[in-house]
């Protein structure tokens, strides 16, 4: 066995300090708390016949119940859950050899297409009602495995994609997402209630999605742990689509090997994503990526430290932190590369200057389009429908206030023409001088950076990347240490997350400061 093997605590829980902070409840919770288990305490409780998918999803009913009128990282619970926990309970008895994910509760992004009574509507009151034709890939692929669909986690609003000046984790429908570590700060987006609710113990893991950095910020601020798959080795079938060419689906979770396990259920071919997974499919390997949960992973890895400028997006006071982690890693047998430079790195950063928004702008007309003409039943049928949903429900949807540009910028786009294809060709090229130039170079394993701020440089190559939970800054907000690599370097980018976490082991439960 790679990972320790803990004792599930169950104890009577009253967390008075929460319930004083957050004014909550009149009285405490006699809930059994399950709180921090990971799939693996989860599976050997229930082996020791310890726990039942039932109380589990009991618990984590309770703790929505408590803690999301103020953190809204949950859209909409699942009125099947309890009954879908009991199947699963019945299904264990007999199994033979049930999967990692068997009778875990998993919550996913509002954008993931669920066939049954859940609502599916990137956060937006105009998909309200709308009837998906079947479930998205990966949700398929976890109800295969067993997992449980506990419900729909909260997003900004259309993965961000409505208006860029939009708050970071807001949504029509989910309200205003918050930090749970500094109730005041940012959780960052889009994928920000699927990163508050691990981060909170509201659920065992969770799926979200990422276009530009939308799995590896909020992970980062929420001191929890995302991958941001290789694009097209998780489908983006029934998922609501900002870009098909950057758009990936990945877990974000509490620790490395969760976030694994949960990688492991989703990664692979998709008929109805057919050309994006068949060709990444020759990166899964045989075995999956369990595999690599290994303590001594960063022995022999060649990292590349890219300071500039991530390093300053950070607050300063993390950066000693920084320096120590470097440390660690070295005495884990890692080598480190220091000073290394993406090439073009301002032009990256700067959508309209890389050609990265003139393209994303064509390409979620082509693809949104396509989602909403593909449903079964809906309001809206175009993004044009939507655009003038939200002028019509201006009050409901905050048109007024923060605008919908990037919706507006969209709709005049007129398909792939002279101006998206000078766009991509420049995107190729920024990522091979960039990235790809700097891994060959330096023949490195991965590139290593403070904060979320190089998945740009990764999402416009659809390059893969982990975040690691690695300190706190001076006002206790989380900052994560981000690995990043080349496509299909999934198994050691694995590696050095998992090495990295087990020997630091930065994660603490969310303590709720205002
Ligand atoms: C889905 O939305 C409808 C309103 O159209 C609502 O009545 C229903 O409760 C929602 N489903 C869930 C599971 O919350
Ligand atoms: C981004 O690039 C555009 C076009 O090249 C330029 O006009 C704009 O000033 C740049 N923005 C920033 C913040 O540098
Ligand atoms: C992508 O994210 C970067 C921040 O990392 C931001 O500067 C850029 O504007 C984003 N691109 C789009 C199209 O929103």
């Amino acid at each position: 066995m790679e990972y320790k093997i803990q004792n599930i605590a169950m104890t009577i829980n009253c967390s008075f300090i929460l319930l004083i902070l957050l004014a909550l409840l009149p009285s405490c919770s006699h809930a059994l708390s399950i709180k921090e288990a990971t799939v693996h305490d989860i599976q050997t409780a229930f082996k020791q016949n310890k726990l039942s998918s039932r109380q589990l999803v009991e618990f984590y009913l309770e703790q929505i119940q408590q803690l999301n009128p103020v953190l809204r990282g949950v859209i909409e619970v699942n009125p099947n859950a309890l009954y879908e926990s009991d199947k699963a309970d019945r299904e264990r008895a007999t199994a033979k050899a049930p999967g990692w994910l068997h009778g875990i509760p998993i919550l996913v992004k509002d954008t993931f297409a669920t066939k049954d009574k859940l609502n599916t509507t990137a956060g937006s009151f105009a998909l309200l009602g709308s009837v998906v034709p079947r479930d998205a890939g990966v949700v398929a692929k976890l109800r295969n495995a067993g997992a449980i669909i506990l419900g729909k986690a909260s997003l900004s609003e259309w993965s961000n994609y409505r208006s860029v000046g939009a708050p970071q984790g807001w949504s029509a429908r989910g309200g205003q997402g918050k930090n749970p570590y500094v109730l005041s700060a940012t959780p960052c987006g889009s994928s920000s209630g699927s990163a508050i609710s691990v981060a909170a113990n509201m659920v065992a893991v969770s799926l979200g999605t990422q276009t530009n950095g939308s799995i590896l910020c909020p992970a980062s601020f929420n001191a929890v742990v995302g991958i941001s798959p290789t694009v097209g080795l998780t489908s983006r079938a029934g998922v609501i689509p900002v870009s098909p060419r950057q758009d990936t689906v990945g877990p974000i979770c509490r620790t490395v090997s969760d976030a694994v396990f949960v990688l492991d259920a989703i990664a692979g071919f998709d008929y109805n994503d057919p050309k994006a997974t068949r060709k990444a499919s020759k990166y899964i390997p045989p075995g999956g990526y369990a595999q690599f949960l290994k303590v001594d992973g960063l022995k022999g890895k060649r990292l590349g430290i890219i300071r500039e400028p991530f390093f300053s997006f950070v607050d300063e006071a993390v950066l000693p932190v920084f320096e120590h982690h470097f440390q660690t890693l070295r005495q884990r047998g890692a080598i480190l590369v220091d000073h290394l430079e993406i090439a073009n790195i301002e032009v990256i950063l700067n959508s309209s200057s890389s050609g990265e928004a003139t393209a994303l702008q064509a390409e979620l007309k082509l693809s949104l389009n396509a989602y909403l003409k593909d449903l079964v039943a809906s309001l809206v049928r175009s993004l044009a429908d939507v655009i003038a949903f939200n002028q019509k429900f201006s009050d409901l949807e905050r048109t007024e206030e923060l605008g919908q540009a990037f919706f507006l910028a969209a709709e005049a786009t007129n398909g792939i023409g002279d101006a998206e294809k000078k766009a991509l060709q420049n995107l190729a090229r920024l990522n091979q001088d960039g990235l790809e130039k700097v891994m060959t170079e330096n023949r490195l394993d991965a590139i290593v950076t403070a904060g979320p701020g190089v998945s740009t440089v990764l999402a416009i190559g659809g390059f893969p990347g982990i975040s690691v939970p690695a300190a706190y800054d001076s006002d206790g907000v989380p900052v994560g240490i981000c690995f990043g690599g080349l496509k299909g370097s999934e198994p050691k980018l694995i590696e050095i997350a998992y090495g990295f976490e087990q020997a630091t082991k930065i994660r603490k439960p969310p303590s709720f400061q205002p």
